[in-house]
């Protein structure tokens, strides 16, 4: 069985929220605030990094420390799913750019990315998290679209059971 970690930096509740709603779906109790964990992976198989986005277009502020771990760090053979939270409406042009901007950090470290999510569903001018024609990983506005929160994680977390 593999083993499975979740690691979300959130700054007013809301990845947070989604962070133990998708470790409960999972069914793992391996869930870590990045402003206090350690960038220690070893025991895991597969991890989920989660950020929301400040500024315009910034990681989320705890983050900005954690990410050079994370680059530290040796995660060949992981698999990796990347989620977090934005507003696509007043951030139109930075939707979830934070998201992409992990995914920059970690896509030539060895490890897969798993949990593409299709952009069909959502309406935004430009975002970092977009490559290729879909998203590096699941992005949310519960500012805006919450009544569509609980549908894209349950897809979601199908998607990433099957691919993990
Ligand atoms: C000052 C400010 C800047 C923001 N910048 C962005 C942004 O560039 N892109 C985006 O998608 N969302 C942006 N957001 C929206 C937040 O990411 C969103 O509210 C998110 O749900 C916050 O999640 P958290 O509580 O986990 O930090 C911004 C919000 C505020 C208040």
């Amino acid at each position: 069985m593999e083993k499975i970690a979740i690691y979300y930096g959130s700054s007013t509740g809301n990845t947070k929220d989604i962070a133990e709603l998708i470790a409960q779906k999972l069914e793992t109790t391996h869930i870590f605030d990045v402003a206090l964990a350690k960038a220690d992976f070893l025991e895991y198989d597969v991890l989920l990094f989660g950020t929301s986005t400040w500024g315009i277009g910034d990681l989320q502020d705890d983050w900005e420390g954690f990410l050079n771990k994370v680059e530290s760090a040796d995660l060949t053979g992981k698999k990796i799913a990347l989620f977090g939270c934005g507003d696509s409406v007043s951030y139109s042009d930075s939707f979830c750019d934070a998201i992409g901007k992990i995914y920059k950090a970690i896509k030539e470290k060895g490890c897969t990315i798993i949990g593409k999510f299709p952009i069909d569903d959502y309406s935004f001018d430009a975002s970092e998290a977009e490559v290729g024609g879909s998203f590096v990983g699941l992005p949310l506005d519960v500012d805006n679209e919450s009544a569509q929160t609980n549908s894209r994680v349950n897809t979601w977390v199908e998607q990433l059971k099957t691919e993990i």
